[in-house]
């Protein structure tokens, strides 16, 4: 059912797609990512996704085409021919098949392809165990802003965690907290939200621009600065966010307990906060 892929600009089961085996993408990580929520059958936050992928398309020297609005149709297409109401869309560029050679063709085929996936339903605010974080040595690159598909430095940062018996790795730069593996993260200190400026270090998320326009709405002050890992693990409430998991709360920092050891309330009040505004974007259009 949900086995279609758009691969540039043709619809075909997903069994029957080709990559070349001199795709860039697949030789040297040269290309960028995006993926999307959908519910309702609908894809949420769809023009900032495309927005995204434009920078970094841009970041790596690539046009995206189609252009946004066809784009963005033509994923709202495969999404109702996919069947998949709650899920994802996977969607990669790279830069194409090229003869194998660090410089770029002088004429790229680049490659883009969606498809979507069904997901198991969200948790629901303040419900579900706290994530165990595990605090790792940032060892990315400085251009963390670009979404690129070379994403072997948070594999294996999430796959140390896991082996540490934790679900996500919260990479540390120079002692200061920058974000998570595969995901965003937000720290309450003194009654503010703080969470790390976007940059070379931190992905401009989806689901973080979104909370942060939550939380201004609700009158929380916003500070986005850097902060070291005590802090951190002093912080009254932490949590991570991310366009497949939305908001989970933090329960533990490698083997401390944060906070209350439970989701904190201003946590809940800003998930419960992008719940509704996920529903008044997306549920109107599935009727
Ligand atoms: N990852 N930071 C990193 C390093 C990420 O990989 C992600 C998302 C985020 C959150 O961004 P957004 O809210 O736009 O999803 C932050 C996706 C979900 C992934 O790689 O599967």
């Amino acid at each position: 059912m949900s086995d279609w892929i758009w691969i540039n600009g043709e619809t075909i089961p997903i069994s029957e797609a080709r990559i070349g085996v001199e795709d860039r993408g697949y030789q040297f990580a040269d290309g960028v990512y995006e993926v999307i929520r959908l519910y309702h059958g609908k894809p949420f936050t769809l023009d900032e996704h495309l927005q995204r992928l434009e920078r970094s398309a841009q970041g790596i020297h690539l046009a995206v085409s189609p252009e946004r609005a066809a784009l963005a149709a033509e994923i709202v297409k495969l999404v109702s021919r996919s069947g998949v109401r709650n899920g994802m869309v996977y969607l990669q560029l790279t830069r194409g098949v090229a003869e194998r050679n660090h410089r770029f063709p002088s004429t790229p085929r680049p490659v883009l392809l969606f498809y979507a996936r069904p997901l198991p339903p969200p948790q629901l605010p303040g419900e579900g165990e706290g994530v165990r974080l595990l605090a790792l040595a940032d060892e990315r690159w400085k251009r963390c802003w670009i979404k690129s598909i070379a994403l072997l430095p948070n594999v294996l940062a999430k796959n140390q965690a896991v082996t540490a018996d934790a679900d996500e790795a919260v990479f540390i730069d120079n002692g200061v907290v920058t974000e998570c593996s595969s995901s965003n993260l937000f720290a309450v200190i003194g009654g503010k939200l703080v969470t790390h400026p976007v940059g070379s270090k931190v992905l401009p998320g989806i689901t973080r621009s979104v909370l942060l326009d939550c939380a201004v709405n609700q009158g929380i002050t916003v500070d986005e600065r850097g902060f070291v890992e005590e802090e951190a693990i002093r912080a009254a409430e932490l949590f991570i966010t991310s366009t497949t998991r939305e908001v989970s709360w933090v329960a533990r920092w490698n083997d401390r307990y944060i906070g209350q050891a439970r989701c904190g309330p201003v946590t809940l009040a800003l998930h419960r906060a992008l719940c509704k505004r996920v529903l008044a974007e997306t549920a109107k259009a599935a009727q």
